[in-house]
């Protein structure tokens, strides 16, 4: 498997597979791969002649230090579970911060339509302008025909989206189902630190969704979102940062419900000092 670490060398790979008129899927990640990312990685070999897999822990969309540090980088296993996929019609691009950043890590700024500031936006403040910045510049690398994202990130995932709209980026963008352990916990390379009476608790997350989802079919936003609080203030090692139903386009909380939009509720608990995330579609 060919791995590149400079912007100049995965440039001419990826100029030798345009001229052979290869169709380039490409999947953006943090590394610490697990299944969720494999899966994303065989819809892209599936949809097209190679897959482009980009593992790098970008440090401007992370808006605290620590959990920047302590981000797992596993490169060498990274590549091993890669070949399990496949080991020609897979390359990598795992660049230093120096080739992405040149010395300047700072983002630019987005505007998403105001995508940006709702959920993950009002509580890790500056991490969509880190998101938008890493993604345009790896899109602009590597070129490729479709990229694929999960929706286990969804806000990401309608960001990204907008980002290509805006910019005029020629790439589709492509959603995919959120990747869960059999406990029902959306897998995520932060998963790896829980310790086991968390890692024990936290498919209480996605048990809460889906009662929730039951629920809004008879109740309002509001009333689902009350008892979700209770659930959790019940529960003595999740702590509730935010649960919310929103409208799966603007991403705007839902006032009044309308059965021709779709819906979709997003969470975010803390597990000791781990952040976890995850949402279910409502209709
Ligand atoms: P990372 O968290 O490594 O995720 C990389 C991709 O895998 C994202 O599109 C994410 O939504 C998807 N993914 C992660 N866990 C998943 C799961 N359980 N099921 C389905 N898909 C899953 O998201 C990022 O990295 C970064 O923000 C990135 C886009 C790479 C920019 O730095």
């Amino acid at each position: 498997m060919n791995v590149y670490t400079t912007k100049h060398d995965i440039s001419d790979a990826i100029k030798v597979l345009k001229g052979q008129k290869k169709k380039l899927g490409f999947v953006a990640t943090m590394g610490a791969l697990h299944q969720g990312h494999m899966a994303l990685v065989k819809t892209a070999l599936n949809q097209n002649d190679v897959a482009v897999v980009s593992i790098f822990v970008n440090p401007t969309q992370f808006n605290n230090q620590e959990d920047l540090d302590k981000y797992p980088r596993t490169l060498d296993r990274d590549i091993n579970l890669l070949k399990t996929a496949s080991n020609n019609e897979i390359i990598v691009f795992a660049p230093t911060v120096y080739t992405i950043y040149n010395g300047n890590t700072t983002s630019e700024h987005f505007d998403f339509d105001g995508l940006e500031f709702e959920m993950e936006g009002k509580f890790r403040e500056g991490h969509f302008n880190g998101v938008g910045t890493i993604v345009k510049r790896l899109l602009e690398i590597i070129q490729p025909d479709k990229a694929y994202f999960g929706e286990k990130d969804f806000q990401q995932l309608q960001i990204i989206k907008k980002l290509v709209e805006k910019h005029n980026i020629p790439t589709k963008i492509i959603g995919c189902p959120i990747h869960r352990e059999t406990s029902g916990l959306a897998m995520s390379s932060r998963n790896e630190r829980l310790k086991e009476v968390y890692k024990k608790e936290a498919p209480f997350i996605y048990k809460t969704l889906k009662t929730a989802k039951i629920k809004f079919g008879t109740k309002s936003a509001n009333k689902v979102a009350e008892w979700v609080t209770k659930q959790f203030a019940k529960n003595k090692l999740l702590e509730l940062e935010y649960f919310i139903i929103s409208d799966e386009q603007t991403l705007k909380p839902v006032k009044r419900k309308s059965n021709k939009k779709s819906y979709r509720a997003f969470i975010a608990v803390y597990a000791d000092d781990i952040r976890l995330i995850d949402n279910i579609a409502l209709n």
